[in-house]
């Protein structure tokens, strides 16, 4: 059973559904789009007791959770009381993601190197901080509340009035409870990478790393959205760094979690920052990341489910991931008003031009189906990825798609990959 909605969740299906040893896959919620390849269950993500239920009843094998809130709120302990078998992280190793308090401070104690930080839980304390620093070498700053704010919490801060605002506003309520512990934070400049590695709590099985794109608008412009695309292999990254970040940041936090009682099983996810300095942790997530998700798992080629399999039975040890030489490229298409608010029902057309085209993957993120019409139902509506020998050829195919998908409102970004391909032009 898959748990989450979206098109991560699409894409781990897909991608399981290949496995001789899925007899059969449940997805709750799931989503129209992978309808045929899971039952649907419609239990809601975070609803933690019905999820359990339905998985000791039904006698599911092997729950492989998508989204962070049920780590966060302990989805694993609550299967595992029932001796239910599940791949994810533990409520309290899934802090690293719940808490960024929680996770800087495991970061200092594993030197793990990463940008220099305070944590308040007052607000007059906050602001003699910011007043302390100086305005021309310190600013801008980052600014960012302790819990998840749905991608909303993180504030880059030019100057000490906008910091103070952010500062203000968090104490205030505006992110809720994820507010009360505020983080004031050295900014951070360079190139990003996703770096995800599977664990047993002992053993590390990393990933290659992906590209991914938070901005709205071509050119990294606008506000910061769940994510508007991707691509892997990310040509950029030479091994030698890649295998710095594994030693300096990802293998001493997950030693430091065993340590502290709190053993990660599952996929692990940080966010690096390429500074002139060497790689710096930005942040961790608890759970595979989206969209970089659906641009890894069409290029795996050793089975998932063996590996998901491994990870919840804490025996990952011995094992390694082949990646095939493909290419892929993700296009995330959002309805109007995304990211401050979202359309739906509006009808989407061109879904079954597309649906045979080579190379091309359709993963649905927020749709609705009715009398064989679909519709948008959210911010993110669909991704389009594409696959191919080389950038050019995946790029090409997502586009073409792309265009060939459409409903009122309809919003992408044109640039994505097309550093990737100007580097393979070289
Ligand atoms: P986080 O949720 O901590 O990953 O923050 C979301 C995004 O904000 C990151 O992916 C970065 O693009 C940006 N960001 C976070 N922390 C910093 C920092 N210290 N310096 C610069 N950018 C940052
Ligand atoms: N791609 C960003 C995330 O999954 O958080």
């Amino acid at each position: 059973m898959v748990v989450g909605s979206g098109a991560r969740e699409h894409a781990l299906v897909e991608t399981l559904a290949q496995s001789p040893l899925a007899e059969e896959i449940f997805a709750a919620p799931g989503n129209p789009g992978m309808a045929h390849l899971a039952e649907l269950v419609d239990i809601p993500a975070d609803d933690l007791i019905s999820l359990r239920n339905f998985a000791k009843t039904t006698g599911i094998d092997l729950t492989v959770v998508g989204p962070e809130s049920p780590l966060i709120g302990g989805i694993a302990e609550c299967f595992w009381g029932a001796g239910l078998k599940i791949f994810g992280p533990s409520r309290a190793a899934a802090r690293i993601e719940g808490s960024k308090v929680f996770a800087k401070e495991l970061m200092r104690h594993a030197g793990v190197p990463t940008a220099r930080f305070e944590a308040f839980d007052r607000l007059p304390a906050a602001l003699a901080y910011l007043r302390s620093l100086s305005p021309g070498d310190s600013y801008p700053v980052v600014v960012k509340v302790d819990g998840i704010a749905a991608g909303k919490g993180v504030i880059v801060a030019g100057s000490y009035e906008e910091a103070e605002g952010a500062v203000r506003a968090a104490f205030a309520g505006a992110f809720g409870a994820a507010g009360e512990r505020v983080l004031i934070e050295e900014h951070l400049t360079g190139r990003e990478a996703s770096v995800f590695a599977l664990t047993d709590g002992r053993n590390i099985l990393p990933f290659v790393p992906a590209q991914d794109y938070k901005r709205i608008y071509d050119g990294d412009e606008g506000p910061n959205t769940g994510g508007m695309g991707a691509y892997s292999p990310t040509m950029w990254m030479d091994p030698a760094t890649y295998a710095t970040i594994l030693e300096e940041i990802v293998t001493p936090i997950v030693h430091q979690l065993a340590l502290i009682g709190a053993p990660y099983t599952g996929l692990l996810y940080a966010g690096v920052m390429m500074t002139d300095e060497g790689p710096k942790a930005l942040e961790f997530n608890c759970r595979f990341g989206d969209p970089e998700t659906q641009v890894l798992l069409p290029r795996m080629e050793t089975n998932l489910l063996d590996l998901l399999l491994a990870s919840a039975e804490e025996d990952i040890g011995g094992q390694e991931i082949s990646w095939s030489a493909e290419k892929a490229v993700c296009v995330v298409l959002a309805s109007e008003g995304y990211p401050e608010s979202s359309s739906e029902g509006d009808e989407i057309t061109g879904l079954d031009t597309v649906a045979d085209m080579p190379g091309v993957r359709i993963y649905h993120a927020a749709t609705r189906q009715e009398n064989g019409i679909y519709y948008t139902a959210g911010g993110r509506v669909l991704n389009v990825v594409g696959t191919g020998t080389s950038i050019m050829e995946a790029r090409a195919r997502a586009y073409a798609a792309v265009e060939l998908i459409d409903f009122p409102g309809k919003q992408y970004r044109t640039d994505i990959a097309l550093e990737a391909l100007e580097m393979e032009e070289l």
